[in-house]
C-alpha cells in the first residue's frame, strides 16, 4: 500500500444530493428507453410529435427517441440489491449508478441494478471515480482497451463507457516539495507515464496557487518551459498573499496528487480535484473536480432549459458562434463561470479563464469536468458567501459593469426591414400617437447602403440624417448597427473604411500572417475582418466612427455578427489548429464553421486562441469610439461577449423566436448574464424570428418592460410587431406597463449605480435573496429587480392567473398596495393575471425612489420624484437613490452625481445625503410618498418638522398611505408618522 503524504502549508489544512430525474432525462439507461423511432432518420420534431422523449446520446445503440420506462416497473425478481447496507437514499443510490424506486415492501430493494454486468461495473468502477478516456464520439471496446483504458458498457447513458480511474496511477504527481512564493505556492508536477489521450502531453507542468484576496484564490496550471496563450484580461494579482483568507488549501499526495480548496468557516470542500483527472497536453487540457452540491448556475452562452442546471451528465460547449438560441448549442458569447450554492447555503463561484473552444460536463456525483483545447488552466474561486457577494467579487476581478446612459433604460424599438423612411416614420408616429413611452430607435443594416458599414442608403432612407435630428428634438436617441466585416471588392477610391484599414494593416490575416483572411458578410463581395486585438485597429475604428458621426448623428453603437460570423464556409488547410485532435462539444463540430480558419493570425495570436475574444475586443474599441464620437457616455450593445465584457457593453440574447417558451428562456438568460457581470441585458421582445400572436406579443411587452435592456426587435420579412401596430387595446396595455417601468427608472438606475460601483446584480433570481429557502433554488419564471421588486410574468398562452411563490418577507401588490397575507408565505399561490396585468410585488423593508413617467426619459428626467416606503414586519425599511445628468462620461468617477440613503425606523423616515455633486438636483423635488405596511393609522404626519394638512394625506382601507408634499430633493427629508 502506498503511503499517503499529508502536506501542511501555512494556512492550508493539508489533508460529495439530489439527482434530477425527469422521465426524459439524458441519463436514462438504455434499458429504460423503449425505442419510439426504430426506423432511420429520427429528428427531434418527429420524435416530439410522437409524444416521445428526445435525448441524444453519444454512445452507440441507445435510442435517442424513446418512451421512458418507469424504473419502478422493474419487478423484485429482477432487482439486484445495490445498497445492501443501511442508509440508502436516492442520492447515495444514484451516486452508485443504480436505480431508485421506493416501495412499500422493505424486502424489495429500493436501490437496485438489473443485470449482473451492470451490477459488477457499478461496484467495481464507481461513476464518480471515472475519467472519460474517449471524450470524443466513436468509442468502442477495442479502441478503448488499446489505449489501456477500461471499457464498461450498459451504464447510465452519457456516463463514460471508456474510462480510467481518477485515483489510479494517472495524471500528475508532485515531483518535489512545494515551493513557497510571495503569493502562495508553486508546485512542479510530473506526468505519470501511463495513458495519453491525444498525445503531446506536457511534463513537467507548474501549478501556481495565489491567495489573491480574503475571498479570492487563483490556481493556474501551465507549462513552465514554454509560454502558451493566456487570456489578456487584466485581473489584479496582488504581490503578496492575502492575510487570513476565508479558505484553506489541502494537498494529498497519493498515487496521484489531490488538490482541495476548503471554506474555513464550515469545512466545506469547494474544489477537490485529483490530478489523476488532470491532462495537460498541447491541445487537450482537462480538469475534473467534485463540487459540494448539485445547485450549479451559470456557464454560457447557451439556452439553458433551467437556471439551476441539470447535472445528469449534461455537456455544454463554449466557443462563440453565430447561432440562434437552440438548446445545448454554443451561442454568441463565452462565459466559463459558475456559481454553486453549497448544502448549507453558503455560495461560491468559479471562473476558468480560458478562451479556447471548450466544454464542461456536469455530473451528478456531483462533479464538473472542464475540457479545453488550448491556453492554460487558469481558475479563480470566489468565496462569497452570498450569491451577491460572489458576483461582487467576480466583477471586482474581471471589471465592474459600466453605468448605462439614463436614456438607454427607456424603451427601444428596432426592426430589421423598415425598408424605407415612410414605414419608419409611420411606426414612430403610431407610438407617439398612442403615447407609448419610447426613448431609442435602432437602425439595423437596412439603413446602410448595400449593408456596408459607415454608409447610409440615400435612396430608401433619403432624409435619414434630418429625421434623426427631428427625433432628437423629440427626446429620441438613435443607435446604429455596425458589422465587423468590410467588403474588399468596391472600386478603388470609393470605400474609405476598407482603404484606410488596408493602409493601416489592421485585418485578421491568413496563416501566413500577411494576407488578409477573407470571409463573407452582409456587404457585396468578399469581406475582411478588423483585428480588434491590435491597438492600431482601435485607432482606425475610432476614426471611422467619428467621421460617420458627422453623417448620421447617432447616440450609440450596436455591434452585431462579432463572433465573428462569416456566412461562407472557410476552406482551411489541414493542420492541428484547424483540425485539433479533440473537438469540444460545439455545434457542427468544426471550429471554422460560420467563421474564419483557426490558423488565421491576430495580433495576440492564432484565431484558434483568440476567436472567442473577438466581440470582447471589439466592444472595448467601440466603447471608446462611441465616447469619442458622441462626447457622451457610451452606449454599446454587443452580440458576442466574453468574461469582462460588461465593463464596456450590454448584450441582447440574440435571434430568439416568437414562441412562448422563448419568453421563459429569456428570463434564464438575463439571470445568467447578471451572474456574468453584464447586467444590461434583454431579449428581443415579441421574438426576432417568426411572427407573434397578439397575446404572445402583449405578454412579452409586459415581461420586456422589466428587462434591463427593453427592446422590441424583429427579423427581416416578418410582419410588424411594434406596440403601436396591434391597435388601441394593445397600445394601452403597452403604455401602462411601460409607464410603470418609467416610474421605476430611478430605482433601476440606482441598481445600475450599485452594479457599477460594487458589482451587484441588477436582475437577480429569488435564490439570490432567499438562499436558505430551497424552494427558491429552482425558480426561474419569476425574478427580482435588486432586492425589492418581484416580477412574475405570464408565460403561458391563455393563462389569466399565475402560480407565484412568496418567500418569507412582507410583500405588497404594486398596483393596490395590498399586503400579501402571511398564510401565503413560503407557498405557491394562484394570483389573478388578466391580460392587462403583469403581477408585480414590492418587498417590505425597502424604499424605492420613483419619478413621474413621461413619453421619453428626456421629459421624465425633469419630473418630480416620489418614494415608496414598503415596511417589513418590524416596520422598518431602507433604500438609496443615485442621480446625475444621465449621460456624462464617468460621472461617478468624477463625482458629479447625487447619492442619498433612506432609513425608516421608529415611525420616521430620515434621509442622509452622501454625495451632493450634481448641482442641477437643486431644481428637483419630491411630490408623492407612499407608505405601505404601517400597522396603526397615524394621527399626525409631519414633513421636515411641519405637520401636513389632511387634504395632502390619503388613507386607504388596506393601510396604504399616500402623501403629497413639495420638498427639494437636495435637502435631507424627514417624515415622522405619529
Ligand atoms: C443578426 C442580429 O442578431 C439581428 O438582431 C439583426 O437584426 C440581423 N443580424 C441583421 O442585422
Amino acid at each position: 500500500m502506498k503511503a499517503v503524504i499529508l502536506l501542511r502549508f501555512c494556512s492550508m489544512v493539508l489533508a460529495a444530493q439530489t439527482v434530477n430525474s425527469s422521465s426524459c432525462s439524458a441519463s436514462l439507461r438504455s434499458q429504460f428507453r423503449k425505442d419510439c423511432h426504430p426506423e432511420p432518420e429520427a429528428s427531434e420534431d418527429i420524435c416530439l410529435a410522437r409524444s416521445c422523449c428526445w435525448s441524444p446520446s453519444k454512445f452507440p445503440g441507445i435510442p435517442w427517441c424513446f418512451e421512458a420506462i418507469d424504473e419502478c416497473s422493474i419487478v423484485a425478481a429482477e432487482r439486484i440489491d445495490c445498497h445492501p447496507e443501511p442508509g440508502a437514499n436516492e442520492a447515495t443510490c444514484k451516486n452508485r449508478g443504480c436505480h431508485w424506486c421506493a416501495n412499500e415492501n422493505p424486502n424489495v430493494p429500493f436501490c437496485f441494478s438489473i443485470s449482473k454486468e451492470e451490477s459488477d461495473c457499478t461496484t467495481k468502477f464507481p461513476i464518480n471515480k471515472r475519467v472519460d478516456c474517449h471524450p470524443q464520439p466513436g468509442a468502442s471496446k477495442e479502441i478503448c482497451e488499446a489505449k489501456g483504458c477500461i471499457w464498461c458498457s450498459e451504464m447510465i447513458a452519457n456516463v463514460p463507457w471508456c474510462f480510467y480511474l481518477v485515483d489510479g496511477p494517472y495524471g500528475y504527481t508532485l515531483n518535489d516539495q512545494p515551493e513557497k512564493t510571495a503569493q502562495g505556492w508553486r508546485l512542479m508536477l510530473n506526468k505519470h507515464d501511463s495513458i495519453s489521450l491525444f498525445g503531446n502531453d506536457i511534463s513537467p507542468v507548474a501549478m501556481d496557487i495565489e491567495f489573491h484576496t480574503k475571498n479570492r484564490i487563483r490556481f493556474k496550471v501551465y507549462d513552465p518551459n514554454n509560454k502558451r496563450f493566456e487570456v489578456p484580461l487584466n485581473i489584479d494579482s496582488p504581490p503578496n498573499e492575502a492575510v487570513d483568507p476565508d479558505y484553506d488549501i489541502e494537498f494529498l499526495n497519493s498515487t496521484t496528487l489531490y488538490f482541495r480548496i476548503i471554506r474555513k468557516t464550515t469545512g466545506t470542500i469547494l474544489w477537490d480535484t485529483s490530478l489523476g483527472g488532470l491532462i495537460f497536453s498541447n491541445q487537450f487540457l482537462q480538469m475534473k473536480t467534485t463540487v459540494p452540491s448539485t445547485l450549479i448556475y451559470g456557464f454560457g452562452e447557451h439556452e439553458h432549459p433551467s437556471f439551476k442546471h441539470d447535472m445528469n451528465f449534461v455537456k455544454y460547449g463554449m466557443f462563440s458562434r453565430d447561432q440562434s438560441p437552440v438548446a445545448f448549442s454554443n451561442l454568441y458569447g463565452v462565459h466559463p463561470f459558475y456559481m454553486c450554492i453549497e448544502n448549507d447555503f453558503n455560495t461560491h463561484g468559479v471562473l476558468l479563464l480560458n478562451s479556447n473552444a471548450q466544454d464542461v460536463t456536469l455530473n451528478p456525483q456531483p462533479s464538473i469536468t472542464f475540457r479545453t483545447i488550448g491556453g492554460i488552466l487558469d481558475f479563480y474561486v470566489f468565496l462569497g458567501p452570498t450569491p451577491e457577494n460572489v458576483v461582487q467579487q467576480y466583477t471586482e476581478a474581471i471589471g465592474r459593469p459600466y453605468l448605462p446612459p439614463y436614456w438607454s433604460l427607456g424603451f427601444h424599438l428596432s426592426r430589421w426591414g423598415y425598408h424605407n423612411m415612410n414605414v419608419l416614420k409611420n411606426t414612430i408616429e403610431r407610438l407617439k400617437h398612442y403615447d407609448i413611452p419610447h426613448d431609442v430607435l435602432h437602425g439595423d443594416i437596412d439603413y446602410m447602403e448595400r449593408q456596408m458599414d459607415f454608409t447610409y442608403d440615400k435612396i430608401n432612407f433619403a432624409g435619414l440624417p434630418e429625421y434623426i435630428e427631428e427625433l432628437k428634438k423629440d427626446g429620441i436617441h438613435y443607435v446604429i448597427i455596425l458589422d465587423p466585416f468590410l467588403t474588399k471588392d468596391e472600386p478603388r477610391g470609393t470605400y474609405r473604411p476598407f482603404e484606410l484599414g488596408q493602409e493601416m494593416g489592421i485585418w485578421i490575416n491568413n496563416s501566413d500572417g500577411v494576407t488578409p483572411a477573407v470571409g463573407k458578410g452582409w456587404p457585396p463581395g468578399d469581406s475582411v475582418f478588423p483585428d480588434y486585438t491590435n491597438p492600431t485597429t482601435a485607432l482606425w475604428w475610432i476614426q471611422m466612427c467619428m467621421e460617420f458621426k458627422n453623417v448620421l448623428d447617432y447616440d450609440g453603437i450596436w455591434i452585431d455578427m462579432n463572433e465573428p460570423s462569416s456566412s461562407q464556409q472557410s476552406r482551411c488547410a489541414k493542420n492541428n489548429l484547424n483540425n485539433p485532435p479533440y473537438m469540444p462539444d460545439i455545434n457542427g463540430r468544426i471550429l471554422a464553421e460560420k467563421t474564419l480558419c483557426p490558423d488565421s493570425k491576430t495580433y495576440l495570436g492564432n484565431h484558434y486562441d483568440t476567436h472567442s475574444l473577438f466581440g470582447w475586443s471589439q466592444a472595448i474599441s467601440t466603447f471608446y469610439a462611441c465616447q469619442n464620437a458622441t462626447k457622451k457616455r457610451a452606449f454599446v450593445l454587443s452580440r458576442s461577449t466574453f468574461v469582462g465584457s460588461g465593463q464596456y457593453t450590454g448584450h441582447w440574447l440574440g435571434d430568439n423566436f416568437s414562441r412562448w417558451r422563448d419568453m421563459h428562456m429569456s428570463i434564464i438568460g438575463i439571470l445568467e448574464f447578471n451572474l456574468f457581470g453584464i447586467p444590461y441585458v434583454g431579449a428581443d421582445i415579441c421574438g426576432f424570428n417568426g411572427e407573434p400572436t397578439y397575446e404572445l406579443c402583449l405578454r412579452w411587452m409586459q415581461l420586456g418592460a422589466f428587462y434591463p435592456f427593453s427592446r422590441n426587435h424583429n427579423a427581416f420579412g416578418n410582419k410588424e410587431q411594434d406596440p403601436g401596430v396591434f391597435g388601441e387595446k394593445f397600445a394601452a396595455v403597452s403604455r401602462s406597463v411601460l409607464k410603470i417601468r418609467y416610474t421605476l427608472l430611478p430605482y433601476l438606475y440606482t441598481l445600475f449605480y450599485h452594479s457599477h460601483v460594487s458589482g451587484n446584480t441588477v436582475v437577480r433570481g429569488l435564490m439570490h435573496e432567499f438562499t436558505s429557502d430551497p424552494q427558491t433554488h429552482g425558480i426561474d419564471k419569476a425574478f427580482l429587480w435588486g432586492p425589492a421588486l418581484m416580477i412574475t410574468p405570464v408565460l403561458d398562452e391563455g393563462a389569466r392567473s399565475l402560480s407565484v411563490y412568496f418567500p418569507e418577507a412582507s410583500w405588497f401588490n404594486l398596483y393596490t398596495g395590498d399586503e400579501i397575507p402571511v398564510s401565503w408565505l413560503k407557498k405557491f399561490v394562484d394570483i389573478p393575471a388578466p391580460l392587462e396585468i403583469i403581477p408585480l410585488f414590492i418587498r417590505g423593508g425597502y424604499i424605492l425612489p420613483m419619478q413621474d413617467p413621461a413619453r421619453t426619459t428626456a421629459l421624465s428626467h425633469q419630473n418630480p420624484f416620489g418614494l415608496v416606503i414598503a415596511l417589513d414586519e418590524q416596520e422598518e425599511a431602507s433604500g438609496s437613490f443615485f442621480w446625475d445628468d444621465g449621460d456624462s462620461i464617468d460621472s461617478v468617477e468624477k463625482e458629479v452625481y447625487f447619492y442619498a440613503e433612506y432609513k425608516f425606523t421608529d415611525r420616521e423616515l430620515k434621509t442622509t445625503i452622501i454625495k451632493h455633486g450634481y448641482i442641477a438636483i437643486t431644481d428637483q423635488s419630491y411630490d408623492t410618498i407612499q407608505i405601505l405596511g404601517l400597522s396603526e393609522k397615524p394621527t399626525m404626519i409631519s414633513v421636515n418638522g411641519k405637520s401636513i394638512s389632511s387634504d395632502r394625506i390619503e388613507y386607504h382601507s388596506n393601510g396604504k398611505i399616500n402623501l403629497w408634499i413639495s420638498e427639494p430633493l437636495s435637502q435631507e427629508l424627514t417624515i415622522s408618522v405619529s
